[in-house]
C-alpha cells in the first residue's frame, strides 16, 4: 500500500508521534509526498514538501538524525528514479 492510498482514505490526514526520546529543542519538521507516476527516468519525480517549525519539550536525550537541503537527495538516490508499475519494493530517498 502506498502512502498516498494512506493520505486519502484519512482524508488528506496522517498522523505521526515524535518519539519521546528527541531531545528538546526547535525543529524544522517536514513532510514530503512525492509523485512517482513518472519516476522511471530523471527529473521525473514531483516533490511535495511542507514544513512546520516545532517546538519539543520535555524530550529525552536522542539527537535525531537531520538533514540539508538542498543536498539531501542526489537523483541517483533509490526512490528518486523508480517504476512503480514493475517494482517489488520502494526504498525511501534520504534513509541512507
Ligand atoms: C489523528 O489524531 C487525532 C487526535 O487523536 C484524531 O482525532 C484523528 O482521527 C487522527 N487522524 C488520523 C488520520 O489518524
Amino acid at each position: 500500500q502506498w502512502g498516498s492510498d494512506v493520505l486519502f482514505i484519512n482524508g488528506g490526514y496522517l498522523n505521526v508521534t515524535i518519539p519521546s526520546c528527541v531531545k528538546s529543542g526547535q525543529y524544522l519538521f517536514r513532510a514530503e509526498a512525492i509523485s512517482l507516476s513518472s519516476a522511471t527516468q530523471y527529473p521525473g519525480a514531483q516533490f511535495f514538501t511542507s514544513c512546520a517549525q516545532i517546538e519539543v519539550t520535555g524530550g529525552g536525550d536522542a539527537e535525531p538524525d537531520t538533514v540539508s537541503f538542498p543536498g539531501a537527495y542526489t537523483p541517483t538516490d533509490p526512490g528518486i528514479v523508480t517504476n512503480i508499475y514493475t517494482v517489488q519494493e520502494y526504498t525511501v530517498p534520504g534513509q541512507s
